[in-house]
């Protein structure tokens, strides 16, 4: 994918520890600086939710050099996302309170490379989400 994957592997793995504190945090900013998202999640269980967000981006991390199979599995997923309503005018958002939420858990640490690093990691993957919501559409 062209990424720098080390850079997110080592970083990711350092926020890991702390991933209910970066999942609990993504969606207080989120609904704090969106909140037109919040009606999406309105019958929503955010614990389980939470979860759900967080083994999403293991799964991305962990298959950074596997394409073959994260690419189908975040067009499925951005499939589903039709559904759930998010359209992708919202994506942006996401991708901003990620780097927003993974900067303060990350703390001292955090670097204009680690930021530049994830910001080209989420474009790729709402590439692949938003393809899978196109096709969804035809
Ligand atoms: C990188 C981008 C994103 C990732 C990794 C992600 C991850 C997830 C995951 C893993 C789920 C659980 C259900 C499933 O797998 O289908 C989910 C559900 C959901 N996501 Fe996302 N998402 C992303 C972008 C967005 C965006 C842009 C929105 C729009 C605000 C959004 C809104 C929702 C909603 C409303 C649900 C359904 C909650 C429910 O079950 O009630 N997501 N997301």
């Amino acid at each position: 994918m062209g990424l720098n994957v080390t850079l997110l592997e080592d970083s990711f793995a350092l926020v890991a520890p702390n991933g209910d504190a970066l999942v609990e945090t993504f969606y207080r900013h989120l609904f704090e600086d969106y909140p037109v998202v919040r009606p999406l999640f309105e019958n929503t269980d955010m614990k389980q939710q939470q979860s759900k967000l967080l083994a999403s981006l293991a799964l991305v991390v962990a298959n950074l050099q596997n394409p073959d199979q994260l690419v189908p599995a975040l067009e499925e997923m951005g499939q589903r996302h039709v559904g759930y309503g998010a359209v992708e005018g919202y994506y942006p958002a996401v991708g901003a309170t990620l780097l927003k939420s993974l900067a303060e858990v990350a703390g001292d640490v955090w670097n204009d490379e680690l930021q530049q690093a994830w910001s080209d990691a989420y474009d790729e993957v709402t590439k692949h989400m938003l393809a899978g919501a196109l096709a969804h559409a035809v």
